[in-house]
């Protein structure tokens, strides 16, 4: 029988309620101090943590937000994607600013590999996907961060033609495996119009082998090393990436991202039964944003929305793509919250909102037969044809960014509080008026 079999109460998952970027960075950076081992479950190089520690803004995209402290243990989980260029550009720009990455960071052995063809194909997919031969032609494609996730996580499900972290220790397989896999790729990137020379697995096995040789130290079998940690007694933050709206499975199917980022994910990317994940702190925005294409029924693509682009800086970590932006989405953000089973809320980027008159919040969605419903659409289609319904809140004229105190705050930002609380059904337990540590009013 298992050793662990009792679940311990200080294991936390943190996850975005939203389509991505609501703040989880900071987050993790908060909650790490309270836990002794960060584990991402999902995801790869598409997801950016910001983390701001007085005058440093970190941001981190494979490697856990908790990596800044140095006595914690971070983990890259099997149900990541793993680009080793990327990692190993992260670990060493962290260096070069005085981070420690050595023992601390473990990468799993059954993490997937993303090669250079994968990002190839993503990009060569858009651009076939958004090609319009008629005015009448829809564009299909999906605003990828480009950094070849889908094709990535694609090959894990084909299985034949999938690296994992793991053969990057064997060099030898590997340009054996490459031979087929890369003919047969070369082969897919021509039909897609990519215009390139073969692509020449002796080279790339050459290229993956000295990765492989540089990441050996931190490549482990994750999984078990987990399962220490649960026997010892150590506490674990699953850090998710990119958010439940991009959910695989409960997002705004195809305009979703292709892993399992909500709570759901978090078992399978790690090998940690769900019986131990007891909090859920889910990550919202006071007002909604979103990257890439997909419906986004309470978009204000106005002043409203440029004026909370430019004071939430509502551009991408990874891509540094301006972010559509708009009202809160109460009936998304409610959603979200069931399917991971939130605990907890954190409210972030409050600050940007001081300054309007009236704030809106959209509690309801109008079908095109004209009746209403509260429920959310997970289906692009039909999520891109309703109507929001607004409630109207007044606003706040006052900047917030210096409170240290949930109840110092104006009353119509503790009014607005107050009914994201009732709507969604979850306590809110942190609200953040800024990208510092400081800046945070945590009721826990
Ligand atoms: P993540 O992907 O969920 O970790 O979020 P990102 O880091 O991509 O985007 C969130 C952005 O908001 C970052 O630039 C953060 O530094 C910033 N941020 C986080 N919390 C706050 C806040 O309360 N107020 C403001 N103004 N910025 C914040
Ligand atoms: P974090 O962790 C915001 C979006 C992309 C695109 C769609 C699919 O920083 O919150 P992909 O490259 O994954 O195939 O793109 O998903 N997307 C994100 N948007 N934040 C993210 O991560 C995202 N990760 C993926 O913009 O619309
Ligand atoms: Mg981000």
């Amino acid at each position: 029988m298992a050793q662990n079999t009792v679940s311990d109460a200080r294991h936390t998952a943190v996850v975005g309620l939203q389509w991505g970027d609501e703040g989880k960075g900071k987050v993790v950076d908060l909650l790490t101090a309270r836990h002794d081992v960060i584990v991402r479950y999902n995801g790869g190089a598409n997801a950016g943590h910001s983390v701001v520690v007085g005058d440093q803004r970190y941001a981190l995209h494979l490697i856990p937000s908790g990596i800044l402290y140095p006595d914690k243990v971070c983990v890259i989980g099997n149900g990541v994607v793993v680009d080793p260029e990327k990692l190993i550009e992260e670990i060493d720009q962290l260096r070069a600013r005085g981070i420690e990455v050595g023992d601390n960071l473990r990468v799993s052995d059954r993490a997937h590999v993303v090669l250079p063809y994968h990002k190839e194909h993503d990009a060569a997919l858009e651009r076939f996907l958004s090609r319009k031969a008629s005015a009448t032609d829809p564009d299909l494609s999906i605003g990828t961060t480009r950094r070849g996730i889908g094709p990535a996580y694609a090959d894990k499900v084909h299985r034949s033609t999938a690296v994992r972290v793991g053969e990057l220790l064997d060099p030898e397989r590997l340009r054996r495996r490459l031979r087929t896999i890369c003919a047969l790729r070369s082969t897919e990137l021509a039909a897609l119009g990519v215009e390139a020379p073969p692509l020449d697995p002796d080279a790339l096995a050459d290229r993956y082998g000295a990765f492989g040789r540089r990441l050996a130290p931190h490549i482990t079998d994750t999984a078990y090393l987990l399962h220490d940690c649960l026997n010892d007694g150590r506490a674990i933050l699953f850090e998710g990436a990119n958010a439940c709206l991009l959910d695989i499975d409960h997002g705004t199917y195809p305009y979703v991202t292709s892993s399992n980022c909500s709570t759901l994910g978090a078992p399978a990317g790690t090998g940690v039964p769900c019986t131990h994940i007891r909090r859920v702190m889910g990550i919202m925005k006071a007002y909604s944003t979103r990257v890439g294409a997909g419906p986004f029924p309470t978009e204000q693509a106005n002043a409203v929305g440029e004026r909370i682009r430019e004071r939430g800086r509502e551009f991408g970590t990874t891509t540094g793509r301006p972010r559509r932006c708009g009202w809160l989405d109460l009936v998304a953000v409610r959603y979200s919250a069931m399917i991971c089973g939130a605990t907890a809320l954190a409210c972030m980027l409050l600050d940007v909102l001081s300054g309007f008159d009236e704030l809106q919040l959209c509690t309801a969605y109008r079908l095109p037969d004209g009746s209403r419903t509260d429920r959310f659409l997970p289906d692009a289609e039909r999520l891109g044809e309703v109507e929001p319904v607004y409630e109207r809140m007044a606003g706040w004229r006052e900047p917030i960014e210096s409170a240290s105190d949930r109840h110092a705050l104006p009353d119509a930002a503790q009014a607005y509080l107050s009914r994201i609380e009732s709507y969604v059904g979850v306590p809110i337990e942190i609200v953040s008026v800024g990208p510092e540590r400081r800046q945070t009013l945590a009721a826990v």
